[in-house]
């Protein structure tokens, strides 16, 4: 075929473009779009938007973004058209809206890594079928008769190794709490037992690549982690062969009380969904909390007087449970750690361990009088707001006691109105129909975590090192502390 007769057979196709655009274009001209850039073709502001800043700020990208444009830009991200919100009523109502008119939307890499049935990436019923499932698992009632006791164990596995006067890696030794916690609610798999090892080993690289740029190639760690993951899933599906064996077999006294046997009980998910199902969870549940434990470990020591605070309260809890010759943390003690609590939320407002959430438009919506297309995608940047000096005052400083008496503003003359926004701005967990199903595990893990914590030990950072947005929170290096062991007759250790 000739030169011409070949652009004679295109043609239509070209014009069909061409008008395409012309009338796209003329869509958009008609609607009143929020100012920004698009940046360059196909990269757009990508790589701006995820340069690595200081978790405790919202980073240069954001700042320049949104004196120059407002809280609510438009961009091209993620090679998308997009609509960035640091606006605390949008994000509001973007996650309020789920299901309706916007929709959960996270890159196809993660759901490359976590799996097409993970509950990051699904929407519709069968993600309403997951969320029932999880929530089952991580139910108040589960909470108070099997987790609290399964906390507090591996807070003292963990706590139980720190020799007084010692250096380490306060991030590493939060993982290990978290990641254990998970394998044994999980998969009744318990710590130091090669098997545990061994998948804690293949999950650190898996994880490297669920953060790293989704490049298939050969070396890179998203291929490495995509080896992972298939290693992974075999590990757990020989976990799940050998549970319907036993379970065939009538050993019903073997069965163990966790995720994998429940649902292999109560569901008829395929044997491709439950093992997404687990390695999500194991990933929302285990890194999302050691991350949070590391922060707060990172910003108590620059603040004494909440040491002091939570110490007495910790103190407290323990005289009273020693003069009634309890050994254990029970509900009652946890609905007694009041401060903790302030200082939880303190935690979670400053570092912002999740900073935004990937949404698209389901349809053309308007909002304050700005449109946002069908089909863009959306970014509700929950970090934004919690430091916005508008919502939170002096929002870079960690005061716990912003969030006493429901005081969350962090004034001495908020009102009661004031009070009610603030905390309505307060979203670590998200929002909405996909709210984060393990919300109170998270809290329960941090505040066990701190009582056996300030009762057995004083810390210091033992290196400078600073928790960095990248966009996932980290320490570049693994936050050194040194440890003492302290002499009061309060502290207790189960494990001593
Ligand atoms: C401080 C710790 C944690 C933080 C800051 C956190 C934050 C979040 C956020 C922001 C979401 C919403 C994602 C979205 O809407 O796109 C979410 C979802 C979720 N989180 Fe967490 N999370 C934490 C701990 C946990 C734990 C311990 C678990 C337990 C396994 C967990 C399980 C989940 C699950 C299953 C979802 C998906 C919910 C759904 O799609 O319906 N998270 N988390």
């Amino acid at each position: 075929m000739s030169g011409s007769e070949l652009l004679f057979c295109l043609l239509p196709s070209i014009l069909a473009l061409i008008l395409f655009l012309i009338l796209i274009k003329r869509k958009q001209n008609r609607l009143n779009l929020p100012p920004g850039s698009m940046g360059f073709p196909f990269l757009g502001e990508t790589i701006g938007y995820l340069k690595p800043y200081s978790a405790t700020s919202i980073g240069e990208f954001m700042e320049k973004h949104i004196s120059r444009y407002g809280k609510i830009y438009k961009s091209n991200l993620f090679g998308e058209p997009t609509i960035v919100s640091a606006d605390a009523g949008l994000n509001r109502f973007i996650l309020q809206n789920e299901g309706r008119l916007f929709e959960c939307s996270y890159p196809r890499s993660i759901g490359g890594i976590l799996g097409k049935w993970s509950m990051l990436v699904l929407v519709g019923d069968m993600h309403r079928d997951m969320r029932i499932i999880s929530l089952n698992f991580l139910s108040h009632a589960r909470l108070r008769t099997h987790l609290l006791r399964e906390v507090e164990n591996h807070t003292l596995l963990v706590l139980s190794t720190w020799k007084d006067g010692s250096t380490f890696s306060a991030q590493d030794e939060a993982k290990k709490f978290t990641f254990n916690l998970m394998a044994k609610h999980i998969m009744s798999m318990d710590p130091g037992k090669p098997e545990t090892e061994q998948l804690k080993k293949e999950y650190v690289t898996f994880m490297k690549g669920v953060v790293s740029a989704p490049l298939n190639l050969p070396g890179t760690a998203y291929r490495k982690a995509l080896r992972s993951r298939s290693t992974i899933l075999k590990f757990i599906e020989q976990k799940m062969d050998d549970r319907i064996q036993r379970m065939r077999e009538g050993n019903e006294d073997l069965e163990e009380d966790d995720l994998l046997g429940w649902v292999l009980k109560h569901s008829n998910l395929s044997t491709e969904q439950i093992l997404d199902l687990i390695l999500s969870l194991l990933f929302a549940g285990h890194e999302t909390s050691s991350v949070a434990i590391s922060l707060a470990i990172y910003f108590l020591p620059c603040c004494p007087t909440a040491i002091q605070q939570l110490r007495e309260e910790h103190i407290e809890i323990a005289r009273a449970k020693k003069e009634a010759g309890e050994t254990e943390l029970n509900w009652e003690d946890y609905k007694k750690m009041e401060f903790t609590q302030c200082v939880i939320s303190e935690t979670l407002r400053l570092g912002n361990v999740v900073r935004f959430l990937h949404r698209k438009a389901l349809k053309d919506v308007r909002y304050k009088g700005y449109d946002i297309p069908c089909g863009w995608k959306v970014l509700p940047v929950i970090a934004a707001v919690h430091l916005d000096p508008l919502l939170f005052d002096h929002p870079q400083h960690f005061n716990p006691w912003r969030w006493q008496n429901n005081n969350s503003r962090g004034s001495s003359s908020s009102s009661y109105s004031n009070n009610m926004t603030s905390s309505n701005n307060f979203m670590p967990f998200g929002g909405g129909p996909r709210l984060c199903a393990g919300s109170e595990l998270a809290k329960l893990e941090m505040a066990v975590f701190i009582h056996h914590l300030v009762l057995n030990y004083h810390w210091d950072l033992a290196d400078m090192d600073q928790a960095f947005a990248f966009p996932f929170v980290d320490f570049p290096k693994g936050l050194p502390i040194r440890v003492h062991h302290l002499s009061t007759h309060l502290a207790y250790n189960r494990r001593n």
